[in-house]
């Protein structure tokens, strides 16, 4: 996903997320929301420490800044088992798999996050390594060249990825649990930014949390970077308290709206609404109108918007809705003559 360091909601971590490492829920009873992918979690882990049996393969999808790590440490941990951690994109050949899983003890959990973007030869290996757990390895070259089959212990592959649609199909068959992550509701967005607000030490009213957590996009991560910019702007301007008045200033200063758009978010629906008279409109089309990566508008941008009801998707395009149109202050009726602010 493309770097853009000043996009304050942009949900990939960056260096100053020491802090959400220390915010990360430790075990599944402290998860907040999520309630039935945890339902399904806990019944997992029981059944698997009642056999005594490592877990099952288990993917999860969804957004970013959604608990796909945070779960993965999640079901480590109550599983008492020690964590892996790898990327789709940093295992380049066969071989750097081979070697990653020659080193799991019975029982590990393997962390891959971005699975989708593992090579096809790698992908390979990963097979019958998850379906079997073996490993076969080709000796010598040419003619002479033979395969010998490696048993590897019972370990847990977890999985994570933005885009189900790209995982292939047989990789996702060998996942015996499949979880979709959404974004959250407002009642755990609020539970999320208390919780972490505490354990800042920093001073709150509730009304100002309320604040914070309705313009964090459904999105922990989002969620706990507003806490810190406006714990900041607080500090700076406000005697330290976080009051509604205080958080709806300092956000509006972020330029984060009250539905939790940003500036990215408004480009592209301004591009759709102005340029193209509300679509439909192609992705590559709106990411070059707007020069952003397609990827980070599939990745961060759209599902939100789609989640608002303020974009459709329709085989022709991207097509704004008249919720889209009010929200930014257009009239809908007008759409087909270029629509002007109001
Ligand atoms: N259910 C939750 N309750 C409390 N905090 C949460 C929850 N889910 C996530 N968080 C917080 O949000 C932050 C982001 O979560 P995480 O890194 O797990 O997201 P992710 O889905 O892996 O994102 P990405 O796709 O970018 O890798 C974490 O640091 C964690 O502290
Ligand atoms: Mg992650």
């Amino acid at each position: 996903m493309s770097d853009q360091p000043n996009r304050l909601v942009n949900p990939e971590p960056r260096p100053d997320d020491r802090v959400d490492q220390a915010l990360r829920p430790r075990h599944l009873a402290e998860l907040i929301g999520q309630d039935q992918v945890k339902e399904n979690l806990s019944i997992l882990i029981d059944a698997a420490r009642h056999r005594q049996e490592p877990l099952d393969h288990v993917l999860f999808y969804g957004p970013p800044g959604l608990g796909k790590t945070t779960l993965a440490h999640v079901l480590a941990n109550e599983m008492g088992v020690n964590i892996k951690i790898t990327a789709g994109p940093a295992i380049e050949r066969a071989g750097d798999l081979a070697a990653i899983l020659t080193n799991l003890r019975a029982g590990d959990v393997l962390f891959i996050d971005e699975i989708h973007r593992l090579g096809r030869a790698v992908e390979e290996v990963l097979y019958p390594a998850m379906e079997d757990f073996s490993l076969d390895i080709v000796i010598g070259k040419g003619p002479s060249a033979r395969s010998i089959r490696l048993k590897l212990p019972r370990f847990t592959v977890i999985g994570a990825t933005t885009r189900l649609a790209l995982v292939t199909a047989p990789l996702r068959a060998r996942f015996g649990a499949v979880y979709r992550l959404d974004f959250y509701d407002q009642k755990a967005m609020v539970e999320i930014v208390r919780r972490a607000a505490g354990m800042l030490n920093v001073e709150t009213e509730p009304p100002g949390i309320d604040e914070i957590a309705r313009r964090a996009r459904g999105t922990p991560r989002v969620g706990l970077r507003l806490l810190r910019r406006v714990r900041d702007f607080a500090q700076v301007r406000a005697e330290g308290r976080i009051t509604r008045d205080v958080a709806t200033e300092a956000l509006n200063l972020l330029n984060v709206d009250p539905l939790g758009l940003d500036e990215v978010d408004r480009r592209v629906l301004l591009t759709v609404i102005e340029k193209y008279s509300g679509g439909p409109v192609g992705l590559n089309t709106i990411a070059a109108s707007i020069s952003e990566e397609p990827d980070t508008i599939m990745d961060v941008v759209e599902p939100y918007l789609l989640q608002l009801g303020f974009l459709d998707r329709t085989p022709q395009g991207r097509v704004a809705t008249q919720h889209a149109y009010e929200h930014l202050g257009f009239q809908y009726a007008n759409r087909e003559q270029q629509p002007k602010l109001l």
